[in-house]
């Protein structure tokens, strides 16, 4: 099994996956700085694995003042610092405010009791997530017909999630059961999550599997190749639009057209209640030698411009369904969303 992140006697074990599918480098820490510095460069990252981190990094407080006024200073700082790694996932946000709220809730001023209730509560949100993971691809799988062709987009699975993944965590449920005849895995320029990352999750499954690149998708499903479109998402707003990595639009405008489902899986972490429409969703610029270097070697001439949204936002009405741990959504997603999030808070 893939393990790409786990908490080993009082530090943070990752995989390294800038590394990969080339090497399999694992790292251990209990820096903050170095976890920061592994979410900013994508050695950690996918939403929610991005929120697992981070509570960890929270919980790896290790310090020998005993000072409750220093330390809850100092943990907001580090929270904040956290927070400022990569704007688009909500997970991210959503995680450091469950931590902010075990901080605001000590009370014993012990800061041996802080360290244990931060560590348990990055503990919960890991574990919650593998649950949610369980649930998503359960669901997930069941929308799919028996024997079909799926194009994602990505990476989606263990590597990003703290369980089996969310769209990739469907397509190896429905492999399992017997529902998937072949996958199509677009390689996501820049950073080629697809290539690198989805392509050496599937290889480990064994499922017939082919790599395109991002601009062959078009005329893979003009000739009726692909039956179903599945992806993950960063962000979720409450009319359900979606961020998620750059060409996801691309592919849910060629899926209307073409008149196949299009599907996208993400957690509740992963639905932002505070935000309307994805035009309030802050898309993350990312370096532009991310584009004109691939590996270090120089692709562009240089000093050419370059424009890199690292996610675009898919509008609500190409949309086929929101595959959730707590249920599938449909149109209209306003109300299919507040309803969600009313069956959430009466849970609590
Ligand atoms: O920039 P990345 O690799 O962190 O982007 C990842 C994605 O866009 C995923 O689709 C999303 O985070 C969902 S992961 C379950």
């Amino acid at each position: 099994v893939i393990t790409p992140l786990e908490w080993i006697n009082g530090k943070l074990r990752f995989l390294d996956q800038t590394r990969l599918p080339l090497e399999e480098f694992y790292c251990e820490t209990d820096e903050v700085d170095v976890i920061v510095d592994a979410i900013k460069r994508l050695a950690i990252r996918g939403a929610p694995l991005i929120g697992i981190a981070a509570a960890y990094g929270v919980a790896s407080l290790r310090t020998n003042v005993n000072d409750a006024i220093y330390i809850r200073k100092h943990l907001m700082d580090v929270i904040k610092l956290l927070e400022s790694t990569r704007p688009t996932a909500v997970n991210l946000f959503w995680a450091l405010q469950r931590q902010s709220s075990v901080l605001i809730q000590w009370k014993t001023n012990s800061i041996a009791d802080l360290q244990k209730q931060l560590l348990a509560e990055a503990k919960s949100i890991h574990q919650e997530d593998v649950e949610m993971c369980e649930h998503i691809s359960s669901l997930g799988a069941e929308l799919l017909p028996f024997s079909c062709n799926v194009l994602t987009h990505c990476n989606t699975g263990r590597l990003a999630t703290g369980g089996r993944g969310t769209a990739l965590g469907i397509i190896t449920k429905a492999w399992e059961l017997g529902r998937i005849k072949h996958v199509y895995i677009g390689e996501t320029r820049p950073l080629l999550q697809g290539a690198r990352l989805t392509a050496w999750e599937i290889k480990k499954w064994n499922i017939p599997a082919t790599l395109i690149t991002d601009n062959t998708a078009a005329y893979l499903i003009q000739k009726g190749k692909i039956d179903v479109v599945i992806v993950g998402a960063d962000r979720i707003a409450m009319n359900g639009d979606v961020a998620n990595k750059i060409g996801t639009y691309n592919l849910a405008v060629l899926a209307a057209h073409h008149k196949i489902p299009f599907y996208v899986a993400a957690p509740v972490s992963t639905i932002d209640f505070q935000v309307q429409t994805g035009s309030d969703i802050t898309v993350e610029e990312r370096n532009g030698r991310e584009v004109t270097e691939v590996f270090g070697l120089k692709i562009a001439p240089e000093g050419m411009g370059v424009y890199s949204p690292a996610f675009d936002i898919t509008p609500n009405k190409y949309i086929s369904a929101i595959i959730t741990n707590l249920g599938v959504l449909h149109s209209p997603f306003n109300d299919s969303l507040q309803n969600l999030r009313s069956r959430g808070e009466s849970a609590h």
